[in-house]
């Protein structure tokens, strides 16, 4: 047993907050898949919304696997379902790009990124589900492509453009912000180069939405100092050697 009986709660509560955006993706995706204006959007949003299930599934287990005696409060929800009434006033707008944006492109592009940090940690716990997990990132990475390439076909099309979705964008970004300082917190350790993973995790949002040289909400040196907590990570067996 790798998981020490203090990580337990925090380790819980992490998982909790993933569980809780898997569901969030799936009502979002199974929304989306009403609003699309193609057969083979519809078709790819259908299949996303069954694998968010899925995911939530499969982290659901893992919380039970862990099964701490007391969970606590997860100061990461609040703000999550604050996003989920962003994204539910977008869908009855009819607003199919703000969705894609939210959720394909933000919300994705920050839980992949939690993913892929906390992998290496989870994988040396011998937390269960671990080819699933693997599995799951594979699917998630396919959903955020899918983000990208709709809205770059929306932007060629002149149906949206960035200007259109920017304003709306930071309001997005600003709860993302409240989640990543909140994650930070959740993690006890500090990296010692944090700066290593800027241009990683950079890499989520398109660069329309993040000018170069800006520092977007998301790429806040509270998202950079995440680190697995009570682990003696170093930057060289994090998200950077995963790719
Ligand atoms: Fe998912
Ligand atoms: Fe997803």
């Amino acid at each position: 047993m790798l998981v020490y009986p203090d990580e337990r709660a925090p380790i819980a509560r992490l998982l909790r907050f993933l569980e809780q955006g898997e569901r969030l993706a799936h009502d979002c995706a199974t929304a989306q898949a009403a609003l699309a204006p193609e057969p083979g959007m519809r078709r790819f949003l259908l299949g996303q919304a069954r694998q968010e299930s899925y995911h939530a599934v499969v982290f659901q287990g893992a919380i039970a696997w862990l099964a701490p005696r007391h969970l606590g409060a997860c100061p990461l929800l609040p703000p999550l379902e604050r996003y989920r009434a962003l994204i539910d006033q977008a869908i009855r707008q009819g607003n199919f790009a703000e969705t894609l944006l939210a959720e394909q492109i933000i919300l994705e592009g920050l839980g992949e990124a939690i993913l892929r940090r906390i992998e290496e940690g989870l994988e040396r716990r011998k937390v269960a589900f671990g080819r699933l997990r693997r599995i799951l990132l594979c699917q998630e990475e396919a959903h955020h492509a899918f983000g990208h390439r709709m809205l770059e076909r929306a932007f060629a099309r002149g149906e949206t453009s960035p200007e259109a979705l920017r304003p709306r964008a930071q309001e997005y970004l600003a709860l993302t912000e409240e989640m990543v300082t909140m994650l930070r917190d959740l993690f006890e350790s500090i990296d010692e180069d944090p700066s290593a993973y800027a241009s990683d995790a950079r890499r989520y949002l398109p660069d329309w939405l993040v000018p170069a040289g800006a520092n977007s909400a998301v790429m806040s040196s509270e998202f950079l100092v995440l680190s697995w907590p009570g682990s003696a990570t170093t930057k060289n067996s994090t998200l950077t050697t995963q790719n």
